[in-house]
């Protein structure tokens, strides 16, 4: 691999040449896929060590999206249907995403570069020191306003939907709201990701090309970028490349 980053520098000038730092999207959404794959490829590597370096991608990634200015992160970290998964890994995950949570909180980037963090998603059916760790990562990021990361975690689209129509239809009950007044806005402003800009570029690594329950509202009109790398093997010439693309797109919605 040190043979190749004097090429992987050169090929990175070469493609940021072409990228407009104006014309950056502004919210990047990302399906972090391949983990177990990228594990499977390696010698004696267990699934687990594969999350382990998907979760070094991410750092990386975040470093990246700094450099390039992008302002809000989402990133798909654990689905709810991922709890079906065997329970060595996901009680291995959840020990994972704990460190990792409580790492943001002495993340030395994170800090620098005024990163607020927030976990979206049915964050109740996470294990109790999961959760408390989640509090201390976004109580200790809750002032910053420079850049945020979102952490979907224990998320699914069509769960979110349905957790926003019983917010709203609690608001209507209780004679707050008047039904003929729901609109696209109140409904945004009611997801996990309330209020959020929604993502104008969505990528999903290792070639699997669904949406698998990632922001199913907020995706309408993203556009979708795929790749075929495994996550943990996410370069940043790669990202440079979806960027790339995204900028050569002509965006319609819907015009
Ligand atoms: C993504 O990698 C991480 C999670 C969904 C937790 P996978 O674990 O889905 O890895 P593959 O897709 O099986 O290779
Ligand atoms: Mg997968």
């Amino acid at each position: 691999m040190s043979i190749l980053k004097p090429l992987y520098s050169a090929y990175e000038w070469y493609i940021s040449r072409d990228l407009r730092p104006e014309d950056m999207p502004k919210h990047v959404a990302i399906t972090m896929d391949g983990n177990r794959r990228y594990a499977r490829i390696q010698r004696n590597m267990s699934p687990l060590d594969g999350h382990k370096h998907g979760k070094n991608t991410l750092e990386d990634f975040l470093g990246w999206c700094v450099d390039l200015g992008i302002e809000i992160i989402t990133v798909y970290a654990f689905s709810s249907k991922n709890f079906n998964r065997p329970q060595d890994e996901v009680q291995g995950l959840m020990k994972l995403f704990k460190e990792n949570f409580e790492g943001i909180a002495k993340n030395k980037k994170i800090h620098k570069n005024e990163v607020r963090v927030k976990a979206v998603g049915q964050l109740d059916l996470l294990p109790e020191d999961v959760r408390e760790a989640i509090d201390i990562a976004e109580a200790s990021t809750a002032s910053y306003n420079n850049m945020l990361l979102n952490i979907a975690i224990g998320y699914d689209g069509r769960l979110e939907i349905v957790d926003t129509i019983k917010k709203i239809s609690g608001k209507v009950k209780e004679g707050k709201l008047d039904p003929e007044d729901i609109n696209e806005e109140v409904v945004n402003e009611n997801l996990y990701t309330a209020g959020l800009d929604d993502p104008n570029l969505i990528i999903r690594t290792s070639g699997e090309e669904r949406f698998s329950g990632f922001l199913l509202w907020q995706a309408s009109y993203s556009e979708l970028y795929f790749c075929d790398s495994y996550w943990p093997a996410f370069r940043k010439v790669d990202f440079l490349r979806a960027l790339r693309s995204y900028q050569q797109r002509e965006r319609r919605f819907g015009v």
